[in-house]
């Protein structure tokens, strides 16, 4: 760990202003969030700011009104934001649209109208499976704007995975594309779309997108075109905004866990909306000449929170890209910068240590004098890749702002805070908990751990973006996120806290892996692979990777009647692309005669983990619990493994 300070941006005496910050949130949180929510715009104020009489299903702002896209785009129209530019688009052809305020505010209108007329109610659930296109925050505002909540569904997700999102959360109308473009070739999103929807008997109308422009297959009376669609609104078509409770859903968002079923993120209207504005304020302080860029795709919470209602709420302008980010060379991502004069880059590890790896000359041909932050998110950063992004990417000018959260926190929780005051940065740390936030890490009983020690991260007090619930299993979300430590939320994750209070995150201490900062469960990967005919048993592991952070490896006990082959490899692996998607699809397949379990039945990880990393057997035998070395040498000569 990098214990070095880069205290040149520090205005003022570390800490104390964000610190008073804090402590006023603490001390008086009902009072902190009446006037912090009075930024938005609501049609009735609440009457209780925080009802926490039924644990852990907290209430926020509750008695009072609100839309969701009232605040992202009539609030502005009325001001001199009404032209001012929402998206600056490109595509990965390198074609460049712009949609201001007010053209936005027109297109989530008709489209409201279009769903409206489809039948579609307050309460009702609208998927949408979409590229990075404008179409696609204007259809997620238009749900919101007639009260329907929005289940986004990332476009690389397979058929399999998008029916079950759809049927879980019970859609009526799924929204897609014909295609969408990746490194040049079409991805085709209408037939994956078509697939999924054979199996998914709530919906009755699916809505396509004309994107790539290639043929696709339109099932009468099922199938409409967007364009066709909106072609028969009039252009000054003008929807109400429905006054939703705060405590009414926004939308549902499926993220993994450590079971095989993905679980529904239920988030409420009016604490999400008060939550990401602010943090957005202050983690960035974004004002109105910044021009803002999210590399997250829309399909993950990122997406949601900080390229749609983040940017809109407090009428920014944000760049948006779809396509890859090195195509058709390494420097895409800084020509874009360069060209459109983002002064707020947000991006993931991943990313930062894909680019370091091309060499610092694609980023050195751009000028990106007008970067002025540069932020982090989805996995840990390490110390290298921050320094390189700090010195290469921002000259030593811009502040690494690395926000720790999560799917279910709704937006950052753990920041630094150009928006309150700036404390000392260290590469690899996230700092300090925002407002609100009582952040602990806990050893395994539950007591703080010491200064130095890892341990569980813990969020000991509610705030407003926190999830609602899990779509209908308010028991799991009970048993998920405040069983392991009675009545507080568990995040998942492994933590330290130095001795300055600051918190570095060392990954997730569950079964889920973060692959190039996408989470998906190693469960899902082992449903998907023992549901290919050739394999009895299989565990998946994270391995270490230098760019990725981590990536999936399988052991696999085939069946009998199926040998170990390359050719059953490549099969495996294109069976888990189409059931789960390609970020599912493992590194490595190794084939082994059993696996290594404990007397009880479970499977023992560790040992894995250890064989993937090459680890020694002298260094697994302490690591295993409940087994004795004995088992694990027999576990080990009964898969048919080697170990130093
Ligand atoms: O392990 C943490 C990691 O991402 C997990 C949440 O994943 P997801 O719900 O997909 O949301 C990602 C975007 C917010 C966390 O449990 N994570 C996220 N941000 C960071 C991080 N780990 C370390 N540092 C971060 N800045």
């Amino acid at each position: 760990m990098s214990e070095m300070s880069l205290p040149f941006h520090v205005k003022f005496e570390p800490g104390k202003i964000r610190s008073e910050e804090w402590s006023k949130s603490i001390k008086d949180p009902e009072k902190y969030w009446d006037e912090k929510a009075r930024a938005l715009s609501w049609f009735r104020t609440w009457d209780k700011v925080l009802d926490d009489s039924n644990k852990p299903f907290y209430k926020w702002f509750v008695g009072g009104k609100i839309n969701a896209s009232y605040n992202c785009l009539d609030r502005h129209v009325v001001t001199e934001k009404k032209n001012k530019v929402a998206y600056i688009w490109e595509g990965e052809s390198g074609e460049v649209k712009t949609v201001t305020y007010y053209q936005l505010y027109k297109e989530v209108n008709r489209f409201a109208k279009v769903l409206q007329d489809l039948g579609v109610k307050k309460g009702d659930r609208i998927a949408l499976y979409l590229p990075m296109i404008p179409e696609l925050p204007t259809a997620m505002l238009a749900a919101t704007r007639i009260g329907a909540i929005h289940v986004m569904v990332f476009s690389g997700f397979s058929a399999d995975a998008l029916a079950d999102r759809i049927n879980d959360a019970g859609a009526k109308i799924l929204i897609t594309a014909d295609g969408s473009f990746r490194r040049g070739k079409i991805v085709e999103l209408k037939k994956t779309s078509d697939v999924a929807v054979e199996k998914c008997p709530t919906i009755e109308k699916v809505i396509v997108v004309k994107y790539s422009g290639q043929q696709v297959q339109m099932k009468e009376g099922r199938d409409l075109w967007y364009h066709e669609l909106m072609s028969k609104v009039p252009s000054n078509t003008y929807v109400p905004p429905e006054p939703v409770d705060s405590t009414d859903p926004i939308f549902l968002l499926y993220t993994s866990g450590t079971t095989g079923k993905p679980k529904g993120v239920q988030h409420g209207t009016g604490g999400y909306l008060v939550w990401v504005y602010w943090t957005l304020k202050w983690a960035f302080d974004v004002n109105d000449k910044d021009i803002w860029w999210c590399t997250a795709d829309i399909g993950w919470i990122t997406g949601h929170s900080y390229v749609v209602y983040g940017p809109l709420l407090h009428g920014i302008t944000s760049f948006m890209y779809d396509g890859a980010p090195d195509y058709p060379q390494p420097d895409r991502w800084w020509d874009a910068i360069e060209r459109h004069g983002v002064t707020i880059f947000y991006t993931s590890p991943t990313a930062i240590r894909m680019f370091m790896r091309f060499g610092d000359e694609w980023v050195l041909k751009h000028d990106l004098s007008t970067l002025r932050a540069l932020g982090s998110v989805g996995e840990p950063i390490n110390p290298e890749a921050w320094l390189w992004y700090y010195k290469v990417v921002g000259k030593e000018r811009c502040p690494i702002i690395d926000t720790w959260w999560q799917t279910e926190t709704g937006g950052f929780m753990i920041s630094p805070t150009l928006g309150i005051e700036l404390v000392p940065l260290k590469p690899g740390s996230a700092t300090y908990p925002l407002p609100s936030i009582v952040a602990e890490v806990y050893n395994d009983n539950g007591q703080p751990a010491p200064v130095g020690e890892r341990g569980y991260l813990v969020i000991k007090t509610p705030w407003p973006g926190m999830l609602q619930t899990l779509w209908r299993d308010p028991e799991r979300y009970k048993m998920v996120y405040f069983g392991r430590f009675e009545g507080i939320y568990y995040t998942s994750d492994y933590a330290i806290r130095d001795q300055d209070g600051y918190i570095w995150f060392l990954g997730r201490a569950d079964e889920v892996l973060k692959v190039a900062g996408h989470r998906i469960g190693t469960v899902e990967i082992e449903s998907a692979l023992v549901s290919h005919k050739s394999v009895a048993e299989a565990a998946v592991i994270g391995k270490a990777d230098e760019i990725k952070g981590e990536v999936p490896v399988a052991f696999v006990v085939l069946r009998s009647g199926f040998t170990p082959s390359d050719e059953l490899k490549a099969e495996l692996s294109k069976h888990v692309r189409a059931t789960v998607g390609p970020i599912a699809v493992p590194a490595d397949i190794i084939f082994v005669n059993k696996l290594p379990k404990t007397r009880s039945g479970k499977i023992m990880r560790r040992l894995l983990k250890a064989i993937v990393s090459g680890a020694t057997l002298g260094d697994i035998s302490t690591l295993e619990d409940g087994a004795s070395v004995e088992e694990v040498k027999k576990a080990l000569e009964e898969m048919g493994g080697h170990l130093g």
